[in-house]
């Protein structure tokens, strides 16, 4: 992301989009209610979805264990989880989640792939999958379908040598190869970007959905030209189709 902070732009994303909460009222459902919950999450960043999953979470309490590449966001989630009465308590690794020694994690009741599992191609993926099903009593991965919006992520992946990565076709595929049963839901969310959104909000939004730095002109009117580009305006606002699939493993 270069000269714009990561988390920032991550921010200012989910800002924008009502994902995060259809995708949070989903998960917590299909956990259900009970005392207490031990969560692993494979890719937590700064924990925006995780947090919020806690939160609305019907259970008492929450041990939480998370893993992930960026140390900086591992902190601020570390920060975070020592504030919440909730959280009895917590676990974070700074590493790849096919590097973390094995030993290291915990079995916990659920592990959790948000939004993550698709910085993978698929036979990395699958082998971190399939080491999380043997560890947790149950495996829920939320990942969008590639589409137009991500097309810029899915090339910036590519870029990277990450070979069929697991965007929610692919992954299902996977799934289906390897014999390994499920469930998902289709959560139809979307973006909406109000044009009076300022320069520097538009630049993040965009930074973040094509997940490198623009290249385009920096003026207001080409940013929001962009965003217009990927969805339809209509009533002062920019509508985007923001879809998440959340599958369940049996
Ligand atoms: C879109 S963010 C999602 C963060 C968090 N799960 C949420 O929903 O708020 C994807 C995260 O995956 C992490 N990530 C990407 N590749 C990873 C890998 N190989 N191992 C661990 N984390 C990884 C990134 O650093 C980033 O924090």
């Amino acid at each position: 992301m270069d000269e714009l902070d990561y988390n920032t732009c991550n921010a200012t994303f989910r800002s924008l989009t009502n994902q995060q909460a259809l995708m949070a009222g989903e998960i917590a459902a299909l956990l259900g209610g009970g005392a207490d919950l031990e969560l692993t999450s494979y890719g937590c960043g700064f924990g925006m979805f995780e947090l919020e999953l806690i939160a609305r979470t019907p259970r008492e309490t929450v041990w939480f264990q998370g893993v992930d590449t960026n140390g900086e966001a591992v902190a601020r989630l570390r920060a975070d989880l020592a504030a919440l009465p909730k959280v009895r308590g917590y676990r974070l690794f700074t590493a790849g989640m096919a590097e973390v020694a094995v030993q290291r994690i915990a079995p916990t009741e659920c592990g959790l792939f948000i939004q993550s599992l698709c910085y993978l191609g698929a036979a990395e993926g699958m082998a971190v999958l399939k080491e999380a099903r043997n560890r947790h009593r149950r495996v829920i991965v939320a990942v969008t379908p590639s589409n137009a919006l991500n097309a810029a992520f899915a090339e910036w992946l590519a870029c990277r040598g990450i070979v069929r990565p697991l965007f929610a076709q692919t992954f299902a595929e996977e799934l289906r190869r390897l014999g390994i049963g499920f469930r998902s839901v289709s959560v139809d969310a979307e973006i909406a970007v109000p044009v009076s959104e300022t320069r520097q909000r538009l630049l993040e939004f965009l930074v973040f959905a094509r997940h490198q730095p623009w290249r385009g002109p920096p003026d207001r009117g080409s940013l929001l030209d962009a965003v217009a580009g990927l969805g339809t305006a209509g009533a002062g606002v920019i509508r985007v189709p923001h879809p998440v699939e959340v599958f369940t493993l049996e």
